[in-house]
C-alpha cells in the first residue's frame, strides 16, 4: 500500500505556512482513501488542511489516540465539513479527565478531557465505534487497543488523572491506542501522546502483527513529561528495534527531541506541521 502521511496540527511549525497549537492530528492518504489521526485541539485543523490541501470532506474514518481535548477538541469542525463519517476509539475515550499542575505552593486543576458530549458530537455525524483490543480498521491498518504495561521504566504521567464514577484516580489511559499501517518499506506506527509507553506500544505492535520491520514512528512520545531515567531507558530499547525513520511531535518535547536525534542521526525529524512521510 502507498501512503503519504502529512502533520496537520502540531505544536511547531516547520515549513513557512500553517500554524501550531497544543495538539496533534495526522491527515492519511492511501490507496484504500484518505483518514484523519486525531483532530487537534480545534483551532488549526480546518486552517491547516486548507494550507496543506487535504481536503477534510474526503476522509473515510477518523481514527482517536486517547480523550485528552488536544486530539479530540476538533471534532465538530471536521465534522461539520464531512458529516456522518465512522470515528474509531476506545469506550473510555469519554471519561473525564483532568489535570494537576502544582508550582511551589499552589495547585492548579484543569479539565483535558474530550470537550464535547457524545450526542453533540453524534449529532453532527460521529458514529462511534469502540475497540479494546487490536483490530484490523482496514485492510493493512490496525489499532492497538488497550496496550499491556511491561516495560519497568514507562510510568503514567504524575499531573493526569481521570474520574470514573465520581472516583478520582492516576489516569493509567486505558484508551490510550496508536495506528498501525503496513506499507511496502515496513510498519508505520503513529503515535497520539504514547501514554501508555512507546515501547509498550512498539511490543504490543510486534507482538500482535508478528514482525518487527518498523520504516517509520511518528507522532506524541511524551518523552519529556517523565524522568530522565525513563527518556534514557527508552532510548536504550529503541536502539534494538528495527526502524529507518522516527519524526516526533507535540508531547515529545525539545529536550528529548534534540536527544533523539543525537542518538539517531538522518533517521530522525521534526513531525511539526506539514512534514510529510510518503512511502
Ligand atoms: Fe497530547
Ligand atoms: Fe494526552
Amino acid at each position: 500500500m502507498e501512503m503519504k502521511i502529512t502533520v496537520l496540527c502540531e505544536n511547531t511549525v516547520g515549513r513557512r505556512v500553517g500554524s501550531g497549537e497544543h495538539g496533534f492530528s495526522a491527515f492519511i492518504e492511501t490507496d484504500l482513501g484518505n483518514y484523519l489521526f486525531d483532530t487537534g485541539n480545534g483551532h488549526s485543523v480546518v486552517a491547516n488542511s486548507l494550507v496543506f490541501d487535504k481536503d477534510l470532506r474526503s476522509i473515510q474514518k477518523i481514527f482517536l489516540s486517547h480523550g485528552h481535548y488536544d486530539h479530540t477538541g476538533g471534532l465538530p469542525e471536521v465534522l461539520k465539513l464531512k458529516g456522518e463519517v465512522d470515528v474509531h476509539g476506545h469506550p473510555h475515550i469519554f471519561l473525564d479527565r483532568i489535570s494537576v499542575l502544582k508550582e511551589k505552593d499552589k495547585e492548579t486543576k484543569r479539565f483535558v478531557g474530550i470537550p464535547y458530549k457524545r450526542n453533540y458530537l453524534e449529532s453532527l455525524g460521529a458514529h462511534f465505534l469502540f475497540n479494546s483490543d487490536f483490530v484490523e480498521v482496514e485492510s493493512g491498518m490496525f489499532l492497538t487497543g488497550e496496550v499491556p504495561r511491561q516495560t519497568l521504566f514507562e510510568k503514567p504521567d504524575p499531573k493526569l488523572f481521570m474520574e470514573i464514577g465520581g472516583k478520582i484516580s492516576q489516569d493509567i489511559f486505558p484508551d490510550d491506542q496508536s495506528l498501525i499501517l503496513e506499507s511496502e518499506k515496513g510498519l508505520i506506527l503513529i503515535l497520539g501522546c504514547a501514554h501508555s509507553g512507546m515501547i509498550n506500544i512498539i511490543q504490543h505492535v510486534i507482538h500482535h502483527r508478528k514482525r518487527e520491520d518498523f520504516y517509520a514512528i511518528l507522532g506524541g512520545t511524551h518523552l519529556d513529561f517523565l524522568t530522565p531515567e525513563q527518556l534514557e531507558e527508552s532510548i536504550h530499547s529503541l536502539k534494538t528495534i528495527r526502524f529507518e525513520r522516527i519524526g516526533v511531535s507535540h508531547c515529545t518535547g525539545m529536550k528529548a527531541a534534540f536527544r533523539l536525534q543525537h542518538e539517531f542521526g538522518d533517521r530522525f525529524f521534526q513531525g511539526c506541521v506539514g512534514s510529510i512521510l510518503e512511502v
